[in-house]
């Protein structure tokens, strides 16, 4: 069912904002969709500074669940309210840190670089569903005050501004089901593991307009799709 939205959710001057959808099975949910006991079914990524992720054939078994999470509670409804924008969600990645989990630098998914816009060519979001409660010390993505954050046309020193001014930086402490939106034009990153309480995470990669993803759009087994058909089903507008 859809959850109940008591707080006025909005984004902060950090350019996230914090999704907090009632759940009543939280525990349950998350246990049996996460993967921290099937090792074998998980590939180290090094390009995403060693985390561990679900391997694609096995992520694609669960893209309904995924699609069903997402919209039953209300995570899509609230981040619509958010950025005033449809949002559709077109990739998935579901991610565990472990101990050798390295911090993933603070980068932004959308940037220029001299006259080159770097990243996906339309509006992007990350939404990041948190499957524990999840803080500095255990991998929540962090995030620097956007007016302190001017975006050089250069990334190397937008990457050694951001360094700088970290000290300014906020991580979120966020409860276990609460989720992160963002825009991928934010300057952010993943520290570093310190407790064994592992980060596991999914984390949608979502845009306004399924046209923006004409490759995607008409490949039914794309998980775009599978999340339009979801929609669709449940009477979702
Ligand atoms: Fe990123």
């Amino acid at each position: 069912m859809l959850g109940l939205y008591p707080q006025n959710f909005k984004f902060s001057k950090f350019g996230f904002a914090k999704i907090s959808p009632e759940m009543g099975n939280k525990r349950d949910f998350f246990k049996k969709l996460s993967f921290k006991k099937n090792k074998d079914l998980l590939v180290k990524d090094k390009k995403d500074a060693g985390a561990l992720k679900v391997k694609k054939e096995n992520l694609q078994k669960n893209y309904n669940l995924y699609a069903d999470l997402l919209l039953r509670y209300g995570y899509i409804k609230i981040a619509e309210e958010l950025v005033k924008d449809k949002i559709y969600p077109y990739v998935v990645m579901h991610i565990i840190n472990d101990k050798n989990t390295k911090e993933l630098i603070w980068h932004r998914d959308q940037y220029f670089h001299g006259k080159d816009f770097i990243g996906p060519k339309f509006k992007l979001y990350k939404l990041a569903i948190y499957f524990q409660d999840t803080n500095k010390n255990n991998g929540v993505t962090g995030f620097i005050p956007k007016f302190i954050s001017p975006r050089f046309k250069n990334r190397y020193i937008d990457t050694i501004f951001a360094y700088l001014s970290s000290f300014l930086s906020i991580h979120p402490r966020l409860s276990i089901g609460e989720a992160v939106i963002f825009s991928g034009k934010v300057m952010h990153h993943r520290p570093r593991q310190k407790t064994n309480n592992f980060r596991e995470v999914i984390i949608f990669s979502c845009t306004n307009n399924p046209n923006n993803l004409p490759n995607l759009k008409n490949n039914k087994n794309e998980f775009l799709n599978i999340f339009i058909k979801s929609k669709i089903d449940n009477g979702i507008k």
